[in-house]
């Protein structure tokens, strides 16, 4: 892997292995920022240059997954995309059932659970001890009255990956739809919405795709787009922006249909730089190389005789890897002592690992856990 640390002013002073939470700043992404600013400065305001700016994120992010920019919504949340989908499903069909998992992230799950009042029948399908969903009671409760399956491309807390083809299937032979929420691995694992067949797919820009907050999208499957018509709307969202129309609602033939107002601008600069960088390192070399260092990191782990929440093979791992605390925000406190940025969630330490980390990162990470073996289960 290229020396892409260069780019990353934090790696001159600090090994920054936290890229689940948030990804590191690039000089490009900074100089991005500044654009906006200058753009601010000399222009006051360039609509026609930021819608532009719009479509090009569009086209990044449909690059990213293998979708048409058509079915490709630009949002400002994972989940206001996925509020805004939500708000175009019915509940009061035969088809109420929402089949989520104890893995969603909680934006996910409470997304479903605010549709109780909306009829929706959320159910949530468990984990065995390794980490990995159970499908076969996920399959259990996928059946004629399921509208939708949920689940996450990897979980928050700690890092499996799920089968999206294997899930997808269960939810389609059932004659239900599938969503998959990708933040966690998008520009970290491969997805590619076509051979996956999934129905919706959800992610954000701050993460693995290297930009900032208030950016996110949805992904919908065209053919579902015509029949979809969200109820969280707004102007941004017509067939025709510019149309200003106050007797009637007009949704855009396409995805962009899911989009509510004014994006945020300056994340838009973010987005297209980062989504850019993303793009041109590639996301197989990441996944390539992150599990390189994820296996010194694990095997690291058990030489110390610590244990890593989610037992798993390389495969069935996305690139984060979670080790057991018994406490875990002692632990995280304590390893910035050492200028190492991780993060925690449910007992568990994160350490999320990108391209631009290499093995001086791991050893740094190893080195602070024998130091402070007593906060290790
Ligand atoms: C899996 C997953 N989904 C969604 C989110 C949050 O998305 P947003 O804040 O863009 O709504 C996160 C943030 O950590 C996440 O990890």
């Amino acid at each position: 892997m290229e020396n892409y640390r260069k780019d990353f002013s934090i790696f001159q002073h600090t090994h920054y292995i936290n890229s689940c939470s948030y990804g590191a700043l690039s000089h490009q992404v900074e100089a991005a920022y500044g654009e906006y600013l200058k753009c601010r400065n000399t222009q006051g305001a360039d609509w026609m240059y930021w819608c532009e700016l719009h479509e090009e994120v569009r086209s990044r992010f449909a690059k990213l997954v293998n979708a048409d920019a058509d079915d490709v919504a630009v949002t400002t949340s994972a989940s206001a995309s996925l509020s805004s989908l939500i708000s175009a499903l019915d509940f009061t069909g035969t088809r109420n059932r929402v089949v989520t998992t104890d893995q969603a992230f909680p934006t996910e799950a409470q997304n479903w659970h605010a549709q109780s009042r909306r009829h929706a029948d959320v159910v949530h399908a468990r984990e065995n001890d390794d980490g990995q969903l159970d499908l076969g009671h996920l399959a259990e409760l996928v059946n004629e009255k399921t509208l939708i399956v949920a689940v996450p491309l990897v979980c928050y807390r700690h890092g499996a990956l799920n089968d999206i083809a294997a899930i997808t299937k269960i939810a389609h032979d059932a004659g239900a739809l599938m969503l998959v929420d990708g933040y966690q691995g998008l520009g970290a694992v491969p997805f590619d919405v076509r051979a996956l067949d999934v129905d919706f797919l959800i992610g954000g820009a701050l993460k693995y795709l290297l930009s900032s907050a208030g950016i996110g999208f949805l992904y919908v499957r065209e053919a579902l787009i015509d029949n979809l018509y969200p109820a969280q709307t707004g102007w941004f969202a017509q067939a025709d922006i510019h149309a200003m129309k106050i007797h009637g609602n007009e949704p855009a033939p396409n995805a962009r249909r899911f989009e509510q107002g004014t994006p945020s601008v300056p994340a838009l600069y973010a987005a297209k730089a980062g989504l850019d960088y993303m793009l041109n390192v590639g996301v197989q070399n990441t996944r390539d190389h992150v599990q390189g260092l994820n296996r010194a990191l694990k095997d690291g782990v058990r030489a110390l005789g610590g244990t890593l929440a989610c037992a798993l093979d390389d495969a069935a791992q996305g690139p984060m890897v979670a080790i057991r605390s018994t406490d875990d925000h002692a632990l995280v406190a304590a390893l910035q002592e050492d200028k190492i940025v991780t993060s925690c969630r449910d007992g568990n330490l994160r350490v999320s690992a990108h391209f631009y980390n290499d093995m001086s990162d791991i050893d740094a990470v190893l080195a602070a856990l024998e130091k402070n073996k007593a906060l290790l289960v």
